[in-house]
């Protein structure tokens, strides 16, 4: 792929300049992609509907053609565009949790070009509560097809900084609205399914789910299938994002899961024998496990506090790209209780860990 210049452009949270969004959605028109923020990580936009914008999608990632992508709206008008058929569910959760970081799979219209669906029946739809995201799709009066703006296979980014160490040189134009809000990507719940499923935990709860759909059930990852005991809501379910090595850190990520003190002191042991071995170790907590530690010879990093699971989705994909950045070989990392956003803390640190857990007792 050619070298291009990459400008990153500051827009505002709240109030977009409107000049920055009409140049951005022109871009979009006219089959360019373009960088922007969403509450959950950046998106690498391109105009859903035309297929040779999609492709640059492809490209600008390197991810391959078999990952289907979000299409991004702005009016829940544009769903009848999109799709051939709405459910009264759909239409519900709609109502209640959009704008915001619900994905819905449902059945694609013809209108919705292959290659964003992976050659799937089903497509991906999402209305994103971001600002500057709501002008941009509005402004280019398209929806936009947009994947998570890093490398195929590194961590989300949550920052115009991340995308740039990840895609200078390969995309034109960055709109940067600061950190994301939430942090971990959106909810993927397949209202195809039988029975409304959890393909990806995310932004919007489970919990909350049911508070709508009561029968909304989680898919147990293909990787996560043999590490954790099935509880009697899970079901096996295949589906294309679900990859074991969905996110490869660029140092080896070890995740240690149990009672809060089995995995302090498991973690601090492996913290110390790695470090007197010479080792750079990373290690990735919450502030309650700052004390336990301080002469452990590690980079400690805290995530934040242990019970407020936003606090650490928001912080976790940056505290995974600061510990790379910080030159350590390996990174020793607490898990945290599933309840909330914990569920999609607890699948992103599974998918960091390729799926391998310390079970610490
Ligand atoms: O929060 C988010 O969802 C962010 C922002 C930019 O909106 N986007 C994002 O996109 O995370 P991406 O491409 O990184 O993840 C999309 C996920 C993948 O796991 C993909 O396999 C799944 O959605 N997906 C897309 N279309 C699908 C379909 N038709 N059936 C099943 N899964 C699908
Ligand atoms: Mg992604």
């Amino acid at each position: 792929m050619q070298d291009i210049h990459t400008e990153i452009v500051h827009v505002d949270f709240s109030h977009p300049e409107s000049a920055i969004i009409e140049r951005a959605a022109k871009m979009i028109r006219e089959g360019d992609v373009v960088v922007f923020p969403t509450e959950t990580v950046y998106g690498l936009g391109a105009n859903a509907l035309q297929p040779s914008a999609v492709e640059r999608i492809f490209a600008a990632k390197g991810r391959p053609f078999s990952d289907p992508l979000i299409v991004h709206i702005a009016e829940e008008q544009t769903l009848e565009q999109l799709t051939t058929s709405i459910s009264a569910s759909a239409r519900k959760l709609a109502e209640v949790f959009w704008p915001g970081p619900l994905t819905m799979i449902l059945p694609r219209s013809p209108l919705v070009p292959l290659l964003v669906t992976a050659g799937l029946e089903t497509v991906a739809v999402r209305m994103p509560r971001h600002p500057v995201a709501l002008a941009l799709i509005r402004a280019a009066g398209t929806p936009i097809a947009a994947p998570s703006a890093n490398r195929f296979m590194h961590v989300s980014p949550t920052t115009a900084q991340h995308v740039y160490a990840d895609l200078h040189g390969r995309v034109p134009l960055i709109l940067d609205s600061g950190s994301c809000e939430v942090g971990v990507e959106s909810t993927v719940l397949d209202m195809c399914a039988p029975v409304p499923t959890i393909l990806r935990p995310g932004g919007v709860s489970i919990e909350a789910l049911r508070r709508v759909l009561p029968n909304v059930q989680l898919a147990v990852p293909k990787h996560a299938a043999h590490t954790e005991s099935g509880t009697d809501d899970e079901t096996q379910y295949a589906s294309p994002g679900q990859m074991l090595t969905h996110y490869a850190p660029a140092v080896p990520l070890l995740l240690f899961d149990g009672p809060v003190a089995a995995m302090r002191s498991a973690m601090l042991a492996e913290a110390k024998r790695r470090s007197a071995q010479g080792e750079r170790v990373g290690v990735l907590i919450a502030d309650e496990d700052v004390p336990t530690f301080q002469e452990s010879g590690a980079v400690v990093h805290s995530l934040g506090d242990a019970t407020n699971p936003q606090q650490v989705a928001t912080s976790l994909f940056a505290s995974l790209r600061l510990l790379e950045n910080a030159g350590v070989q390996v990174i020793l990392c607490r898990n945290f209780d599933a309840a909330g956003l914990g569920l999609a803390i607890r699948d992103r640190l599974l998918k960091a860990a390729g799926g391998h857990v310390y079970e610490c007792s």
